[in-house]
């Protein structure tokens, strides 16, 4: 019924409609007041009018859905609905943590949950489709978009995605309370040189097909309704209008049935990328490699008919896009009800369901990450002790809703001090110390730090002085990060170094808090403090969730996914490299071999690290056998014990090193991990299955497949786990 009832339809359009469809325009008026007369908003509201228009974004409540809705259907030739898209990253009104965090929980149904949560209250609001989630493998945190993906593993990520992708979509796109979800950017967007944004990419085969691809194919394989095609120019051709990408990969070898939109403009980045002459040429490239829809360069619109009919784009390749495009239109459910998800009573009742909060609020606390504890600073005590709160982030409410929250409200998160207010048995004094912004700067857009006012120096010190423990809250305001957010430099910004010396210089007794939109470099604060937490960007419970785990309600269990590195230099560092030529060994007394001359190879913090306040024991690594065959698999348990009186969650993670291969392999790979609760003094085994196919990988020979040989296995807490055995892959 769905083929025929598309098929039908596009039988009925013509050129200019069909190109219509592959047209996405942003936001433009305040669509419920009169469209202002002469320039784009009214040139944009006649194109709706007209059938030029396939979809939009941005319009974001129900009132604005409906009218525009209206339009589309009651005003255009053939009453083609529209479909509402909206970046919708982590959270819509509701906000989760940044998408980084989330990934460090490591816990997939929790992560379901929260874009289910974000799915049920953006389309509730009128909203049909979101652009996340975004799976770029990210190693490299001056790249300000770390903070949206799952980090630096392509194993890891090809999960977290997976669960991104069901909690959007839940098995029916026609179910009002899910949205269609969208697998960005295709492809290699992660690596842009120099971690600058929109920056050029260049990488091989091997990282193509090994660890930018996989998170993009587990997503597709998921059911992925669409994906968006990244900025960057790969090996010389801008994504957009990459054949090789779009065509062979990801619609014919992956059988993709979604349709591709472009990025914001990105058909139009072309000429600037001196990839197109002129509008003309970058639609023609753009539609020829199997973009299907044009976000807001308005190309499509003005090239692709001329195009058509002077034979340089085939009408075909016009008719499969929309084809795809109609389809998702047709799974949403809309031809069958244009406005099913423009209901103002279900959006009034979804967006304030008091569930929301919960849900939220248990997102945050397991992606928080404790990096340090010495001395046993944490958990603090909950009765008589003083507390001195300290720095720009502990009081601040709008920095913990992280980048990417377009449809929040301005500062609704919980602060780090309202959260700790809640609890009453201690003396809580708080100071700022020294502000992040310089002046009034409101940050959206600019990030004037604060280089100048010290004047809150001398009070954070004495209250400090006076205090039995310091808790300070450091990091970067919620937009340091995100698109357009790449820093040079990854120490804490502005003077919140000097500040957090000067307090250490009175009172040594320092939980360090950090908000930060991705991996630092704080190395003073690594030797110098005792207690550190990683609590990223948390969202609207932020505050309360920290606090729960200061205070020892919560035991943290969250395990870094991507490394922090000690020196900007040392980017790219991450746990799976290669091993080079001339790796690392003792005794090595020479300068030849791969090392820095004034800086170790290890990172500060490596991926997979986190503490707890359980202490936990591995022993017993077991092999049920040290052979697989091809198609076979292996038992791999190891014995986890809770050597603490705190009940705690571990995050067991199982790697495996490839000694040998028609290509050079990483020095270790992420296969498997389990979460595991555990009682105060207990323990537990815990099992994996391996099997072959784990091992596959893209060949010398271009084909994924594991190949025969000496593997070992190593099962521990972090990417640095040291149990280890060895197995064969048998011919
Ligand atoms: O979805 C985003 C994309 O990730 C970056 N450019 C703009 C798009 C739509 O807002």
């Amino acid at each position: 019924a769905r083929d025929a009832f598309i098929r039908d339809l596009l039988s009925r359009m013509t050129l200019e409609e069909k190109v219509g469809q592959m047209n996405q325009y942003n936001g433009f008026w305040d669509v419920t007041g009169p469209v202002p007369e002469g320039g784009d908003a009214e040139r944009k509201y006649e194109d709706l009018r007209s059938g030029r228009v396939g979809s939009m974004l941005n319009i974001t409540n129900t009132s604005d859905t409906r009218k525009l809705q209206e339009v589309a259907v009651k005003e255009t030739r053939l009453g083609i609905p529209l479909i509402f898209g909206q970046d919708v990253i982590h959270g819509f009104k509701t906000i989760s943590p940044i998408p980084l965090a989330e990934a460090a929980s490591w816990d997939l149904e929790a992560i379901r949950k929260s874009a289910e949560l974000a799915a049920r209250e953006a389309a509730a609001s009128g909203i049909h489709w979101t652009f996340a989630p975004m799976v770029d493998i990210s190693r490299d945190p001056r790249w300000g978009r770390v903070m949206e993906g799952a980090g630096e593993d392509p194993y890891l990520g090809s999960r977290v995605g997976v669960a991104r992708v069901r909690g959007f979509q839940g098995d029916d796109l026609s179910d009002p309370l899910t949205i269609a979800a969208c697998l960005k950017h295709f492809a290699g967007y992660g690596f842009a040189e120099g971690g600058r944004d929109y920056n050029t990419a260049d990488f091989g085969l091997s990282t193509l097909y090994n660890v930018v691809l996989p998170p993009f194919q587990a997503g597709v394989d998921a059911g992925a309704a669409t994906v968006m095609n990244s900025f960057n120019v790969l090996n010389g051709i801008p994504a957009t209008a990459d054949a090789f990408l779009q065509r062979d990969i990801l619609k014919a070898a992956w059988d993709f049935q979604g349709f591709v939109v472009s990025d914001w403009g990105s058909i139009g980045e072309m000429i600037p990328h001196g990839y197109a002459r002129d509008r003309n040429e970058a639609a023609l490239r753009a539609a020829v490699a199997g973009s299907d829809m044009d976000m807001e360069s308005g190309m499509y619109l003005t090239e692709l008919p001329e195009l058509v009919r002077d034979g340089k784009v085939p009408e075909s390749l016009v008719d499969e896009a929309v084809l795809r495009i109609l389809g998702l239109k047709y799974d949403l459910g809309l031809f069958a009800d244009p406005y099913r998800y423009a209901d103002a009573e279900r959006e009034k009742r979804i967006l304030s369901n008091p569930a929301r909060l919960e849900t939220v609020r248990d997102m945050a606390r397991k992606s928080i990450v404790l990096l340090k504890n010495e001395g046993g600073v944490l958990p603090l005590s909950k009765n008589g002790g003083s507390i001195a709160l300290i720095g720009p982030l502990a009081s601040d409410k709008d920095s913990p809703l992280g980048s990417w929250r377009l449809t929040a409200e301005p500062n609704s998160a919980v602060s780090v001090l309202e959260g700790m207010q809640a609890y009453s048995g201690n003396t809580l004094a708080y100071e700022r110390g020294v502000p992040l912004a310089e002046g009034e700067t409101a940050f959206v857009f600019e990030t004037k730090i604060n280089t100048t006012d010290r004047s809150g120096i001398p009070a954070a010190v004495e209250l400090a002085r006076s205090s039995e423990t310091v808790v300070m809250v450091l990091g970067e305001h919620g937009f340091q990060s995100g698109e357009g957010r790449s820093r040079a430099a990854l120490g804490l910004p502005g003077l919140q170094q000097e500040l957090l010396e000067a307090v250490h210089a009175v009172n040594p007794n320092i939980v360090l808090v950090l908000m930060n939109g991705r991996p630092l470099t704080i190395n003073w604060a690594a030797e110098h403090v005792p207690a550190i937490l990683e609590a990223w960007h948390l969202g609207t419970e932020s505050g309360h969730a920290i606090a729960e785990v200061l205070y020892g309600d919560y035991n943290p269990s969250g395990k870094l996914p991507m490394t922090f590195p000690k020196s900007v230099g040392q980017i790219p560092v991450y746990y799976s490299h290669l091993a080079t030529g001339r790796p690392e060994y003792p005794g090595n007394d020479l300068v030849f071999w791969s090392h820095y001359i004034d800086q170790v190879n290890e990172p500060l913090y490596p991926f997979g690290h986190g503490l707890s306040y359980s202490d936990f024991r591995y022993a017993d690594l077991k092999l049920q056998t040290t052979e697989i065959r091809p198609g076979g698999s292996l038992e791999v348990s190891v014995r986890l014990e809770n050597a603490s009186d705190t009940p705690g969650t571990e995050i067991v993670q199982l790697y495996v090193r490839d000694h040998f291969g028609s290509r050079a392999r990483p020095v270790r790979e992420l296969k498997g991990f389990e979460k595991v609760f555990l009682e105060a003094g207990g323990s537990a085994e815990v099992s994996f299955t391996l099997s072959a196919e784990d091992l596959a990988y893209y060949t010398a020979g271009g084909t994924w497949e594991a190949e025969p040989g000496r593997f070992s296995v190593y099962v521990g807490g972090s990417s640095r786990a040291s149990l280890h055995a060895d197995f064969t892959l048998t011919e």
